[in-house]
């Protein structure tokens, strides 16, 4: 079987989380498309917020994340791209459950909140959990009507 596609994206504020992250899925064997920033100068997180909804639209990637600061500004400028649900989380419990019954495909991270190994256990839960469908299903396709 392919191997999942992850793009991953951050402003300055959310560089460091993202390169750790990055190396752990690639460690993992997962495919992993790096959208930027790369540098630590200030930039805009809508921009890499964009540059990762567009994969994730467009079938590049399978599944986004996206570190800033908070994690909140990223699931704000991801929330409003058509197709994308992005879900900004703070704890394991959290990330699996937003692909179970949301079938989030952005998870939105912040590395002034959390720490390293908390992340990776997060993300980990992100990129291995399946949506349950069923009567989540239903309200998922509701909140796709209001794209
Ligand atoms: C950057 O200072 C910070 O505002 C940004 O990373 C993010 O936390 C916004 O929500």
């Amino acid at each position: 079987m392919e191997n999942k596609s992850i793009v991953i994206g951050c402003d300055h504020a959310g560089l460091i989380l993202k390169q750790k992250v990055a190396a752990h899925l690639q460690e993992r064997g997962f495919d992993v498309i790096d959208v930027g920033t790369h540098t630590a100068e200030s930039c805009n997180y809508v921009d890499f917020a964009h540059a990762v909804c567009e994969a994730v639209r467009n079938g590049k990637a399978d599944l986004g994340i996206l570190v800033c600061g908070t994690g909140i500004g990223m699931s704000i400028a991801a929330n409003k791209h058509t197709g994308i649900r992005a879900a900004a989380c703070e704890n394991t419990f959290s990330a699996r459950m937003t692909r179970l019954h949301n079938d989030a495909n952005v998870l939105c991270l912040g590395e002034r909140v959390i720490g390293y190994g908390l992340a990776c256990d997060m993300v980990d839960l992100f990129v291995d959990t399946e949506f349950l469908g069923g009567r989540h299903q239903v309200r998922v396709d509701a909140l796709n009507s209001l794209d």
